[in-house]
């Protein structure tokens, strides 16, 4: 299994400190943010992992990160020249995806679980999680039925058919390169994930597990403070990096 940490976009909702550096690259607590899904991969056993980056501070990301030799991984990097979607990693990925299964963590969500046995048992298919939220309207947002099975996703929907959000986090077979080709980007202009998701939903092989401890998607003023209290009351004592 190969891991993508996606670290995309400008940043330009937390304007003016994403001036100085790339957003995934600010403090939340006592590190800086990308070490969190980093972590997150690591735990899980990856150690193959490519980060896609913004042009801009991308310098930043090799000072801070390098070759992985520090983190017993072998990191590797490739530039999303303008931000046209999440999905599109896969395309950005695919020589060093060759032809495998990938799990693919944004650079600003920062999870409490551990997913080594999701990423671990991982077989085929797509493999997402969900999470209840008071927000929806902000995420992917996942419908289920009353067998706890899902049966609709939208991309950031005006009217939620549920509380549950989608999280950053990704587990994908080898398909989803091919799969990400044949998205056409949205009206936001972006090859989004949730057409990803909803391709496997389509054939009967999405399997959605509910994450149980905190999650946060640290892209906002608010919900980076949030992240912040939460590394340090959670998290801070169990990184292994
Ligand atoms: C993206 C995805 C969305 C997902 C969210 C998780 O939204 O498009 O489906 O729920 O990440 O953080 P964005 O943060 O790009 O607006």
């Amino acid at each position: 299994m190969k891991g993508i940490i996606l670290s995309g976009g400008h940043g330009t909702r937390l304007l003016p400190l994403t001036k100085m550096t790339s957003k995934q690259l600010l403090p939340v607590y006592n590190r800086p943010m990308v070490y969190y899904p980093l972590n997150t991969l690591l735990k899980a056993g990856i150690k193959e992992i490519l980060f896609v980056i913004a042009p801009d501070h991308a310098g930043n990301y090799l000072n801070l990160l390098g070759s992985g030799k520090e983190f017993g991984a072998r990191f590797t990097y490739e530039i999303q020249d303008e931000p046209r979607g999440l999905a599109e990693a896969f395309i950005i990925a695919e020589s060093f995806l060759d032809n495998g299964p990938v799990t693919m963590i944004l650079g600003d969500n920062i999870f409490e679980d551990d997913f080594s046995e999701a990423i671990k048992g991982f077989k085929s298919g797509g493999r997402v999680f969900a999470k209840e939220v008071s927000d929806p309207k902000r995420f992917g947002v996942v419908e289920f039925d009353e067998n706890k099975k899902a049966i609709s996703i939208e991309e950031k929907p005006q009217n939620p058919k549920s509380n549950f959000a989608i999280p950053g986090l990704y587990i994908y077979d080898k398909r989803v390169v091919d799969f990400a080709k044949e998205v056409s980007p949205s009206q936001r202009g972006e090859i989004e994930i949730t057409e990803i998701h909803k391709r496997y939903l389509a054939l009967g092989e999405l399997d959605v597990q509910i994450v149980r401890g905190e999650w946060v998607d640290a892209g906002t003023f608010d919900s980076l403070l949030s992240a912040n209290q939460l590394a340090k009351e959670r998290l801070a004592s169990k990184m292994i990096i």
